[in-house]
């Protein structure tokens, strides 16, 4: 019958415009307050681009210490580039003090466990229920903090997610302490080591009898970070590789260069690659567009050993390329002090260096911190605690 169908075609029609699905206002972030069961009391902030794509891919982006949904999706590009791809961005805010994540507690690192772990999964099933998101283009990053978070995602809820970017985390598991948020010096220090059959079946018994596809892995770090030391680089990299059945000490390729100049990355196969930049903090830039190449919201996937490496870039081309460098995990106020025996007396804090400065919200000040401490215009070096000032 022509008027059903024309009349069907309608309804279609309004449910695609101003569908009852859709949750939150375009093009800003909205927090969402039911979500379903949240049994850890993380808060859910959602940006949907004015230019939804049809089955949108999601992105969680997962804040570090100290940050919220609001400092994360400012300070990174995922949300501006989700007005170009049509995706969805999801980005969790911790309910803690110090706003560090829950990685160290069993119910966290353990699927459906009912810790910060369950209710950032619950968050992407109603995304995708909300919205008809594309259950298979799930994808999550985060850094320091939001990095052992990520980790600690691909560990618990490897069904749900297809690729994951980590910038200056952990391994999975490497934080236990077997309470809520606690901090973990053995491994923040880089001397939880392990084999990678070890690291493994750390992730296997997080979800035990789990058989079924795990998401791709992407692992930054810095050889200078201070906060989570490099060691944690290696040992993230054995974990992933125990999982997928490679080998820690034998990547298939090694670019230099990649994803920006003074970085290489180790490519292990197509499931796995590290990249580690020479001289790089904590404060490690971040790569969204790479990001999304690896997660394959663009272009080609770049685990793909056959992708040349691209000429190297001078210092300044490096600095005008677009990422974000976003200081990223800080020892929470209420961890233990550094065992000052072995520690050298914290030096007197360094004069503000001249000639460079700090964006908002980089590092400034904090024991132990010998970089910028001017901030941009129009911010503030703010004490966080004694380990971090930021600029805000
Ligand atoms: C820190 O984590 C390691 C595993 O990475 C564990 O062996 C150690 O007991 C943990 N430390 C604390 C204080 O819980
Ligand atoms: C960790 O990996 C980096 C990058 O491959 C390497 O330079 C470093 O020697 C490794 N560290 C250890 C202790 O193996």
């Amino acid at each position: 019958m022509k008027f059903s169908s024309f009349a069907s075609g309608l309804l279609a029609l309004g449910a695609s415009l101003a569908s009852a699905a859709e949750v939150v206002k375009r093009a800003s972030l909205q927090q969402v307050a039911n979500f379903g069961s949240n049994p850890s009391g993380v808060k859910m902030y959602l940006y949907v681009p004015n230019k939804l794509a049809t089955k949108p891919a999601i992105i969680v982006a997962i804040h570090y210490c100290s940050g919220t949904a609001q400092a994360f999706y400012q300070g990174t590009q995922y949300a501006q580039l989700a007005e170009k791809y049509g995706y969805i961005v999801i980005y969790p805010e911790s309910p803690y003090k110090g706003t560090c994540w829950d990685v160290s507690s069993p119910a966290s690192l353990t699927h459906n466990g009912g810790g910060n772990s369950n209710s950032i999964a619950n968050m992407v099933t109603y995304t995708i229920k909300q919205y008809g998101a594309d259950a298979s283009k799930v994808f999550v990053t985060g850094t320091s903090s939001g990095a052992m978070m990520t980790n600690v995602m691909a560990a618990t809820y490897p069904e749900l997610f297809a690729a994951a970017s980590v910038y200056s985390g952990i391994s999975a598991g490497c934080f236990a302490t077997g309470t809520v948020n606690g901090w973990n010096s053995t491994c923040s220090q880089g001397h939880s080591i392990h084999s990678q059959q070890e690291w493994a079946n750390v992730v296997f018994n997080m979800y035990p009898g789990y058989e079924g596809p795990r998401p791709r892995m992407m692992i930054h770090h810095g050889s200078a970070d201070t906060t989570l030391y490099p060691q944690n680089f290696n040992e993230t990299l054995k974990q992933w590789a125990g999982v997928f059945g490679y080998t820690y000490g034998q990547p298939q390729q090694t670019l230099s260069n990649q994803p920006a100049s003074g970085w290489t990355k180790y490519v292990y196969g197509p499931n796995l690659v590290g990249a580690y930049g020479t001289g790089i903090t904590h404060a490690t830039p971040m790569f969204p567009q790479d990001d999304l190449e690896w997660f394959g919201i663009t272009g080609n996937n770049n685990a793909s050993p056959s992708k040349a490496a691209p000429p190297a870039t001078t210092h300044a081309a490096a600095v005008a390329a677009p990422t974000t460098t976003l200081l990223a995990c800080v020892r929470p106020s209420t961890a233990p002090a550094t065992p000052s025996s072995a520690a050298p007396a914290a030096p007197a804090a360094p004069a503000s260096k001249g000639g460079c400065t700090v964006q908002r919200w980089g590092q400034c000040g904090g024991n132990g911190y010998t970089g910028c401490t001017a901030c941009a215009s129009s911010t503030t070096c703010k004490k966080m605690n004694d380990w971090y000032s930021q600029c805000v």
